[in-house]
């Protein structure tokens, strides 16, 4: 990697993050308050927005019970947001209605419910606000694609390289860490697919909206500011596989130590 590429990875990790950052803290206050106001039916009456929470707050308290099979607790959760009409709940109708492009070239977050076990959030995206490579340490997540469509690349970690390097960023040494990752998927996800990454499998991923696109996302358990701080941003070499073997690659991340 080149001194303009690397110099361009911390910074964009650095405001990547502070970007991610700051949108979850604005709306954790909204969440404090957002639990109660639910209870808007839509025209399915099998899965109103209290069902489907009250559902998904059965199925989180699961991994309080160990040990926790989470691809078979995320087949459930996929299960039901299956049988969900996003667009019809009050609270997501309401979310697209008043969308507004606020953050150019990075998407907007709606958080529609919050609570210790579990967290639903709405990301709407304009065409190419990429969100890159990153993961989810200690979580597990699934993504239900509404409207649109995305690229959607998974990787899971391989190999943890000892080489390390530091870089300066402004009047800090930042130490950078290597890795192999593995890609898992890599598909344009169509509305009413889903993507699924566990606390040990996929949980690297990268998303590139198509065009304009709307989802719903549920991660186990919620955001914590534990998990926000613990997020790591990759740098991956995509353009060949490490040492010749498919779907490996090189990637590199700022050491959070
Ligand atoms: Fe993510």
């Amino acid at each position: 990697m080149d001194e303009f590429k690397r110099r361009e990875f911390i910074k964009l990790s650095a405001i990547s993050f502070a970007g991610i950052a700051m949108q979850f803290s604005a709306v954790s206050a909204f969440a404090l308050t957002a639990n109660g106001q639910n209870g808007f039916l839509g025209s399915n009456p099998e899965m109103n927005w209290d069902a489907f929470i009250s559902k998904i707050q059965a199925l989180a308290k699961t991994q309080h019970v160990k040990p926790w099979n989470q691809s078979k607790y995320l087949g459930k959760v996929e299960a039901i947001m299956n049988k969900c009409k996003f667009p019809e709940f009050e609270k997501v109708k309401t979310a697209f209605q008043e969308y507004k492009n606020q953050s150019p070239d990075w998407f907007e977050h709606e958080l529609l419910h919050q609570e210790i076990d579990f967290q639903i959030s709405l990301l709407q995206f304009e065409k190419g606000e990429y969100i890159s490579h990153h993961d989810h340490p200690e979580m597990c997540g699934i993504i239900n694609m509404v409207t649109g469509n995305a690229l959607v690349k998974n990787y899971s970690i391989d190999k943890l390289l000892d080489k390390t390097r530091t870089e300066k960023y402004g009047e800090k040494e930042i130490k950078i860490k290597s890795c192999i990752i593995k890609e898992v998927q890599n598909e344009i996800l169509l509305p009413n697919q889903t993507s699924i990454l566990t606390s040990t499998e996929s949980n690297i991923h990268s998303l590139m909206p198509n065009k304009f696109t709307q989802l719903v996302d549920i991660f186990t358990p919620s955001y914590s500011e534990e998990s926000e701080k613990g997020t790591k941003w990759f740098q991956v070499n995509e353009k060949e596989n490490f040492e010749g073997i498919p779907k490996q690659f090189l990637a590199e991340y700022a050491s959070i130590d």
